[in-house]
């Protein structure tokens, strides 16, 4: 495999496992505030951002490329009201989205076509991830700010389950 594209998806790793390291703060943060459900929403995505990074190891060595596993950095982000995790979560998925794009440019670069099938996984995922964190905070500006509507869309949240993604490859 190009060495720059390999770089960049062992690279995509760790940006997955930190994405996986931040949104547990999330969860923390929705935990000490006595909301279970925006709690269980993040554990969820934390399970999530995992899987992610075990399909991109996955890929790696099985095309014959160690992998490297590097530092995860702390998150430094504190939180004062229930929105700002919300945002702090899109901005970070529009991060990602271009990480993903950077990686897709690699392999479009050297024609490795295995790899823009594997990424284009990613980059429908990608288009997911943002359109949920999008959704969160229209719905938190809608109604978090009445306890009723609040307790509803925590219970909303509860619901969700982890389903481990299926990519074609
Ligand atoms: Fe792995 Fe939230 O993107």
């Amino acid at each position: 495999m190009d060495a720059k594209l390999s770089e960049l998806l062992n690279h995509q790793i760790n940006e997955e496992l930190y994405s996986a390291y931040l949104y547990l703060t999330f969860a923390d943060y929705y935990e000490d505030r006595g909301l279970k459900g925006f709690a269980n929403w993040y554990m969820v995505q934390v399970q999530e951002e995992v899987a992610h990074a075990k399909i991109l190891r996955r890929y790696l060595l099985d095309n014959d490329v160690s992998v490297k596993m590097t530092a995860i950095a702390e998150p430094d982000k504190t939180f004062s009201t229930d929105l700002e995790p919300l945002e702090a979560g899109l901005a970070h998925e529009k991060h990602i989205t271009a990480c993903i794009d950077r990686c897709y440019a690699a392999a479009n670069d050297v024609h490795d076509f295995r790899a823009m099938q594997m990424l284009d996984w990613f980059v429908k995922e990608q288009g997911e991830e943002e359109t949920n964190a999008s959704d969160m905070i229209k719905n938190m500006k809608l109604f978090g700010s009445d306890p009723k509507g609040l307790y509803d869309l925590d219970r909303e949240y509860q619901t969700r389950v982890f389903v481990a993604p299926t990519m074609p490859m």
